[in-house]
């Protein structure tokens, strides 16, 4: 069975996201998206509410599963007999950065490849943090996001502001 880890903070998932996974759910027997850690970021919500979050959001990919992992994504995906980590490729300036990380976990795991997928092009401009933002100075998100993720974003903003 061919397995890929599909691994990124989602705070929160969004639909560029989710057209990533299900182009990744074509090629592989089964994806996991995987709830990672990024020590530079502080996320907006829990590592459980992005796993319930994406859970919900992507029930309709049969073959794709939600997990959640602290450590070296490369010991992770060897743990799960993993043949492939897919990550997104937006723009340009998304590059560098993943260059540099496929090439050290390319060191770190050999036989693991990283595998780049472009989403659709109307979602080149998404990421979380555009989001994040929206929801939290009041602009309009509605579209760019699964809508039990609409929900827990007001929710959230709503608990923070008390
Ligand atoms: N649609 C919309 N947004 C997308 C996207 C898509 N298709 N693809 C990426 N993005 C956005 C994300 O929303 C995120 O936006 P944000 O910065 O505004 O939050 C940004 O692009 C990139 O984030 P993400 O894909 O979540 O990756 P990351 O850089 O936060 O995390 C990890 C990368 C978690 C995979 C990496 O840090 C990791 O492997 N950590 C584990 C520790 C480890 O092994 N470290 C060694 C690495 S060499």
């Amino acid at each position: 069975m061919k397995i890929a880890i599909y691994p990124g903070t989602f705070d929160p998932i969004t639909f560029g996201h989710i057209d990533v996974l299900e182009r990744a759910s074509e090629i592989f027997d089964k994806v996991i998206v995987t709830v990672s850690t990024n020590s530079a970021k502080t996320p907006l919500f829990s590592v459980e509410e992005r796993v319930e979050m994406i859970r919900d959001a992507i029930v309709k990919i049969k073959n794709a599963e939600v997990e959640s992992f602290h450590g070296l994504l490369m010991q992770y995906a060897k743990e799960k007999n993993a043949i492939a980590v897919v990550r997104g490729l937006r723009a340009v300036s998304d590059f560098e950065y993943e260059f540099q990380m496929a090439l050290m976990n390319r060191k770190l795991a050999q036989k693991i490849t990283t595998v780049f997928l472009m989403p659709h092009e109307k979602y080149t401009y998404l990421n979380s943090s555009i989001v994040r933002e929206l929801a939290l100075l009041g602009g309009n998100y509605s579209g760019l996001v699964p809508k039990n993720v609409e929900k827990k974003l007001k929710e959230k903003i709503r608990s923070l502001s008390k």
